[in-house]
């Protein structure tokens, strides 16, 4: 499947000069939803994953049927206020502005091991932080999957040491 196919590039939004990549039309097809959840279950199954991590929102929409398929939890990271008990935090930085990221301190039991899932990697902030609140409950990062990565952008310089799938680059 050629899964660009799916994806609706959406000019100056949210900014002027900004081609935003809406990964909704690929969401709302059955077949590619289930192809792309696919392709992240294989490049996972060996790598013996004990839980899903992906931040707000659409790292849910990707991580949570990758969940299901392999059997195992998802924990979701979100901006702060959004989760209801005792959080770590993490400070990031974003294509387009900073914010704050948390997750539940009980989330994950160190030595678990961890794929992270999202849309897109961008600037790699969202993930480079995401990592950091993995790892400082004790997590081993063994995977990280994105649908589309923006190769221009150069997010993986901050992955670099980490395992990275991309179904997509741009
Ligand atoms: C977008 C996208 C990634 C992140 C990528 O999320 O879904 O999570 O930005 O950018 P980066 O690699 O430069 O960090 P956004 O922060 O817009 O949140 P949302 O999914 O809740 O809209």
């Amino acid at each position: 499947m050629n899964f660009k196919d799916y994806i609706t590039i959406v000019p100056d939004w949210p900014k002027p000069g900004i081609k935003f990549k809406d990964i909704s039309t690929l969401m709302d097809n059955g077949e590619a939803y289930r192809a792309a959840t696919d392709e992240i279950m294989k490049y996972a199954k060996d790598k013996e994953i004990d839980i899903i991590v992906g931040p707000e929102a659409r790292g849910f929409i990707v991580g949570c049927p990758v969940a299901y398929a392999l059997g195992v939890g998802f924990a979701p990271v979100r901006k702060e206020g959004k989760l209801p008990r005792e959080v770590i935090k993490v400070d990031y930085g974003l294509e387009y502005g900073k914010d704050v990221l948390t997750i539940h301190k009980d989330a994950i039991k160190p030595g678990q091991r961890v794929l992270i899932t999202d849309d897109l990697l961008a600037t790699g902030g969202t993930i480079e932080a995401t990592i950091k609140l993995v790892e400082e409950l004790g997590g081993v990062v063994a995977g990280i999957a994105f649908l589309i990565e923006l190769s221009y952008l150069d997010g993986r310089e901050k992955l670099e040491g980490y395992d990275v799938f991309t179904l997509m680059t741009y």
